[in-house]
């Protein structure tokens, strides 16, 4: 399972990355936003942090806009994924970049029939939204469990499944139980990710154990 840090901020992700856990970044307008940075600076400091995947989103709404932006997103770095939105305009500008060989994205997937229709414009990714439909008091899991199995029947989708609006650690585990190939996680909730009483309480056992024993290791 590749995990994806699901923010804009630079100093999250360098600090993630030291990790050597995270396997790409994904950023939407409203992460950019937030960052109150020039979008372009943000993707190549980000570019430069991380080596895998880069989801960097169009703001045109026609497939003709889509591809201009796209275009010059690609050039920023050859790990730029185009994030697309799930419309017919944004499936047509995916089957073009997946046609030239540049990464994409398809974002704002609610339902299994979207998902379907991202695989068949070559996407490389498409980003279903847990946290959003459990907002809406639907299962959000239920739709990766979903899609995930629909596309295990058909070899000739590659297009992996990006769990998206991840709020929890239990969205991480359940997507990785459906087959989910990617998360893409707040810091926040990642860094939470470690994080266990027992783990805490048996680390101070130990170290007062080992410090009985008078011992150095090195
Ligand atoms: O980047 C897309 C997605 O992860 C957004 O999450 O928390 O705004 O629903 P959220």
């Amino acid at each position: 399972m590749k995990f994806f840090v699901d923010t804009a901020d630079i100093a999250e992700i360098r600090s993630l990355a030291e990790t050597g856990l995270i396997d790409g970044v994904t950023t939407n307008p409203s992460l950019v936003a937030k960052s109150g940075r020039d979008f372009f600076d943000v993707l190549k400091d980000i570019c430069d942090a991380v080596s895998g995947p880069v989801s960097a989103e169009v703001a045109a709404t026609d497939a003709e806009g889509m591809i201009r932006e796209g275009d010059k997103l690609a050039k920023v770095s050859k790990n730029i994924a185009v994030k697309l939105p799930m419309t017919w305009e944004g499936l047509k500008a995916c089957r073009h970049f997946a046609d030239k060989g540049i990464m994409t994205n398809v974002t704002l997937c609610f339902s299994a029939a979207q998902a379907i229709l991202a695989a068949k414009a070559g996407a490389t990714f498409v980003s279903p939204f847990i946290g959003r439909i459990d907002d809406t008091g639907a299962d959000g899991m239920q739709l990766i469990r979903d899609i995930c199995a629909i596309y295990r029947q058909y070899p000739d989708f590659t297009t992996l499944v990006l769990a998206a609006s991840i709020r929890s650690p239990l969205h991480i585990t359940e997507a990785g139980k459906a087959g989910a190939h990617v998360a893409t996680i707040p810091p926040a909730v990642l860094k939470s990710l470690v994080n266990h009483p027992l783990t805490d309480k048996g680390l101070s056992i130990f170290l007062a154990d080992w410090q009985k024993t008078g011992q150095k290791i090195a």
